[in-house]
C-alpha cells in the first residue's frame, strides 16, 4: 500500500491503526490447508492469536477449527459461527464461567493441570476430554516462551498422564485427545525434530488410552520476522505429519485424527500497525550511556507488546521513504509514560537502533508483521483507547473491522455497587 493511500486512511481513521491485507490472509489458510489436505488431518487456529471476528470467519469458511483459550474466546468463536463441535478449550485454569460455558456448547476441555479434572467433576461434566501434556521438552523464540519442559507451567507432566487418565475414568470422563504444543520457536528444523520426538512419545502412550481419537501436536510453526521473504518451506512438516499419523493409527489400532494448531503462522505478516512520526529528537552521549536519535511515534506497547515484552523483532518501514533520502540510526518510542515504551529493543532490555531512511514529523511509520500476538496483545494502560482495525479487500476497497476505542469504552465496566 502506498504512502499516499495510507495517509488517505490516516485522515479517515486517525492514528495509530491496523491496517490487515485480506488476499494474504487467504494465502496463509490455503497454505495451511494444503499442508493438511487428505484424510486424517486437521487444522485448528489458535485464536489468542487474533481473535477478530473478522479473521475467525476466514478460518470458518475455510474449515479449520478453533483452539481457544478461554471461556469468553469460546464465545467470541460461537458468534462468529463455530459450532462447539468444532471448538476445542484448552488452558491451565478455569475463569470467567469457562466450565459452564463449554458445558452449554458442548466445547472439549483440554486439560493442562491434573486439579482441574475434579473442578469439571464438581460442575457435573460427564464429557469426554483431551489432556495437555508437558512432554519435558520444547522451545520459545525466548524462554519466556518454552512451553515443554521443567521450567513452564503448561501442561500435565508427561509422567502424571496415566494417573491423570485413571482418575478421569473414575470421574465419568473418558480421554480422546491427547495434546502438546511444544513451543514456538524461530527455527524450523528444531520444531520438527521436537514433533518427530514428541510422536514417538504420543505413539508409546496411545495403547494406554483405548478411547483416544484424536492427537494434537500444537502450534508452533516459526515465522521469519527479520525477512519476510525468506520463510520455510511447509513441505518437510507434511512429511511429519503423516509419519506421525501413521505411527498413531498402528500403534491404536485404528483411525487416529492427527491435529496441528497454528496461529502465528496464519496471521503474522496480514496485520501492519500504522503510527504517525510525532517528533524526531536526541539524547547526548555523556558518562552514563550513548546518545540516541529517538523517533516518536503515537503507537506504544499499548498497541504492540512484542518488543517490550519478548525483545521482538518487528521489521520498520517510512512510507514513502527510501535509502536515497539518507539514513540514520534511530530508536522508535512511543507515547506511554514507561521509559521501555520502545519499538527497537532486544531481550536483554538494551535500546538497538535502527538503520531506517530518517523519518520527518508527520510521515507515517510501519511495523510490519504485527497480526499475530499484535492487537490481540494490546491494552488500555495509560488510558490509551485500542486503535482500529481496516482490512484492504480483494477487490481494493478498505474496510473498518473494529473502531478506536474511546472513554466510554474504557469507562464502561466502572460500577457503584454494594457487594456485601
Ligand atoms: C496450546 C497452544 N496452541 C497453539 C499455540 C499457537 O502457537 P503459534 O502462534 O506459535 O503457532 C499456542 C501459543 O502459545 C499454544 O499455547
Amino acid at each position: 500500500m502506498n504512502a499516499e493511500v495510507l495517509q488517505h486512511l490516516a485522515e479517515k481513521v486517525g492514528t495509530p491503526f491496523w491496517i490487515g491485507d485480506a488476499a494474504l490472509l487467504r494465502q496463509r489458510i490455503a497454505a495451511i490447508k494444503l499442508l493438511t489436505e487428505g484424510v486424517g488431518l486437521q487444522a485448528r487456529y489458535a485464536m489468542k492469536a487474533c481473535p477478530a471476528t473478522r479473521i475467525l470467519k476466514e478460518m470458518l469458511e475455510a474449515g479449520i477449527w478453533i483452539d481457544a483459550v478461554s471461556g469468553n474466546e469460546v464465545l467470541r468463536a460461537k458468534r462468529a459461527g463455530f459450532p462447539g463441535s468444532s471448538i476445542l478449550y484448552t488452558s491451565d485454569v478455569f475463569r470467567d464461567g469457562a466450565i459452564a460455558i463449554l458445558r452449554e456448547h458442548g466445547v472439549m476441555p483440554n486439560l493442562g493441570s491434573p486439579g482441574m479434572l475434579r473442578e469439571l467433576q464438581t460442575a457435573g461434566y460427564a464429557g469426554p476430554i483431551s489432556l495437555r501434556v508437558n512432554p519435558g521438552f520444547g522451545h520459545g523464540h525466548v524462554n519466556a516462551c518454552d512451553t515443554g519442559g521443567p521450567s513452564s507451567k503448561h501442561g500435565i507432566w508427561f509422567s502424571d498422564i496415566g494417573d491423570v487418565a485413571i482418575r478421569a475414568e473414575r470421574f465419568g470422563m473418558s480421554v480422546t485427545m491427547l495434546h502438546a504444543h511444544i513451543g514456538s520457536g524461530p527455527k524450523f528444523p528444531e520444531l520438527l525434530d521436537n514433533m518427530r520426538r514428541l510422536a514417538k512419545e504420543f505413539a508409546e502412550f496411545i495403547p494406554r488410552f483405548p478411547k483416544l481419537t484424536a492427537v494434537s501436536l500444537g502450534g508452533g510453526i516459526p515465522y521469519n520476522y527479520r525477512n519476510a521473504n525468506d520463510q520455510p518451506s511447509l513441505e518437510p512438516l507434511r512429511t511429519v505429519l503423516e509419519d506421525a499419523r501413521a505411527s498413531f493409527c498402528s500403534a491404536a489400532e485404528r483411525d487416529v485424527r492427527l491435529e496441528i494448531e497454528p496461529g502465528r503462522y496464519l496471521v503474522a505478516p496480514v496485520m501492519t500497525l500504522v503510527a504517525r512520526v510525532t517528533d524526531v529528537k536526541r539524547t547526548e552521549t555523556n558518562e552514563r550511556g550513548k546518545g540516541e536519535t529517538f523517533v516518536m511515534v503515537d503507537a506504544g506497547f499499548t498497541d504492540l507488546v512484542r518488543p517490550a515484552m519478548y525483545g521482538s523483532f518487528h521489521r520498520i518501514t517510512i512510507a514513502g521513504r527510501h535509502e536515497r533520502d539518507g539514513m540514520a540510526d534511530v530508536v522508535v518510542a512511543g507515547p506511554l509514560c514507561e521509559t521501555g515504551d520502545v519499538f527497537t529493543r532486544d531481550g536483554q532490555e538494551l535500546l538497538v537502533p535502527r538503520r531506517l531512511p530518517t523519518p520527518r514529523v508527520g510521515d507515517l511509520l510501519l511495523l510490519h508483521d504485527a497480526g499475530a500476538y499484535g492487537y490481540a496483545m494490546s491494552s488500555n494502560y495509560n488510558s490509551m483507547g485500542r486503535a482500529p482495525q481496516l482490512m484492504l479487500e480483494e477487490d481494493g476497497s478498505v474496510t473498518m473491522f473494529s473502531r478506536r476505542e474511546t472513554v466510554d469504552d474504557l469507562l464502561a465496566t466502572e460500577a457503584d455497587e454494594k457487594i456485601s
